[in-house]
């Protein structure tokens, strides 16, 4: 791999991998750091690979289908993304083979009822980068090394900034929706990725039982939540279950009766959802949080009830004509139509006006949207008004 601009930077963030650092950096490191770095180094391995398969499998029209307005604007910013994770992977796996340790490589993953279509993998990316958030959030109360410590955050401020591009991709989303992220354990962060993991993959480390919403469809306050578990059978007397629902920055999750599971009003954002057999509140913090009553979960949900201008930006049609009667910036396509259109009522027109085949040109409609007849081997020029007067075109050269 390449070293990019962000994997030196990376590198200086680990001490542990620069050939020329102090001794006392390489080395044996206490268990608990090295759990917390293989296990971020798997789910680096998970999210690379679900965006290296997405960009793999959709064209470009599979992009546009789902509504953006240019397949660029989606693929560069996964392509970014893939990269980061990429990178992450090959850092951690560099500094835990400086620790004497051997990285995790053994893990495969599936990725197929999340890429069935654009939509999905875009929803499902958001989700993939809030367990990234929460694994990292939570996994810095187990590192011990400060400095470790540092290098793991350094990691977690750039999903962070994943997880707001995927939001305002979603064009439904809140870029920032929430003040605060909800930190996730080992255990919870493994039943949010366990259904992407294909085969064995021991990171010695239980996972809770994994939880999936069963409701099609917008989910928003007033929707009333179905799930589905391997946890819970017919045998079970669900009315004595609770759902929890964990918002960031909460002191604890809200409880609600499972067989009556409503979303309330005023939740913007992410929300981990857990079942429990008791309706006691899941504190919301890694360390104190109770388990003896968990009975699945969490799963990931994102209520949208506050959607912003910024997703829709990659959604709007960028090259529809603006009236104006200020100067501004135009594209050579627009440029092409305002030329034909100048040309049919100025004398002394570019070259591009000797296109037409001396014909009566037609009124002047406005910004016209013919395209401007190509002359093989002159540039087309014009400055001027358009035939309108709307916008003024300051030296266009081009075909
Ligand atoms: C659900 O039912 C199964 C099978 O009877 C049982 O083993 C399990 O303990 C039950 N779960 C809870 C939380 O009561």
């Amino acid at each position: 791999m390449l070293f990019s601009s962000s994997l030196i930077a990376l590198v200086a963030a680990f001490p542990a991998l620069v050939s020329a650092a102090p001794a006392r950096f390489f080395g044996k490191r206490a268990a608990a750091d090295v759990l917390v770095f293989k296990f971020a180094d798997v789910l680096e391995q998970l999210e690379s690979e679900f965006y290296k398969q997405a960009l793999g499998k959709f064209k470009d029209n599979d992009f546009t289908t789902a509504g953006f307005s240019s397949s660029q604007v989606p693929i560069e910013q996964f392509l970014t993304i893939q990269e980061d994770e990429s990178t992450h992977s090959t850092v951690l796996q560099a500094a835990l083979r400086s620790f004497g340790e051997q990285p995790i490589t053994s893990c495969k993953f599936k990725f197929d009822s999340a890429l069935t279509d654009v939509a999905t993998m875009a929803a499902t990316a958001r989700v993939v980068e809030a367990v990234g958030v929460g694994a990292y959030l939570g996994g810095a109360t187990l590192i011990t090394d400060p400095v470790l410590l540092d290098a793991a955050a350094s990691i977690l401020t750039v999903e962070a900034r994943h997880q707001t591009i995927l939001n305002i991709l979603s064009s439904t989303g809140t870029a920032v929706p929430s003040a605060f992220d909800i930190a996730l354990t080992p255990s919870e962060v493994l039943a949010l990725a366990g259904p992407f993991i294909d085969g064995p993959c021991d990171l010695g480390i239980p996972a809770n039982t994994p939880l999936s919403l069963t409701n099609t469809g917008i989910v928003g306050p007033g929707t009333k939540l179905s799930f589905s578990t391997s946890a819970i059978t017919s045998s079970n007397d669900t009315s004595k279950f609770f759902c929890q629902m964990m918002l960031g920055g909460q002191f604890a999750s809200i409880p609600l009766p499972f067989d009556n599971c409503v979303v309330p009003a005023g939740i913007n954002g992410p929300v981990a959802i857990f079942i429990t057999s008791d309706g006691q509140p899941l504190i919301n913090n890694v360390r104190d949080r109770a388990t003896t009553q968990l009975v699945a979960g969490p799963t990931m949900a994102f209520i949208d009830t506050k959607p912003q201008m910024l997703g829709q930006i990659s959604r709007l049609n960028l090259a529809a004509p603006v009236q104006s009667s200020s100067t501004r910036t135009i594209s050579p396509s627009e440029a092409s139509s305002i030329i034909a259109g100048a040309s049919s009522t100025s004398a002394a027109a570019s070259p591009a006006a000797t296109g037409s085949s001396g014909s009566e040109p037609a009124p002047s409609t406005g910004v016209n949207t013919a395209s401007a007849p190509a002359v093989p081997g002159t540039p087309n020029t014009f400055t001027g008004k358009s035939s309108d007067g709307a916008i003024t075109v300051n030296g266009w050269v081009g075909l």
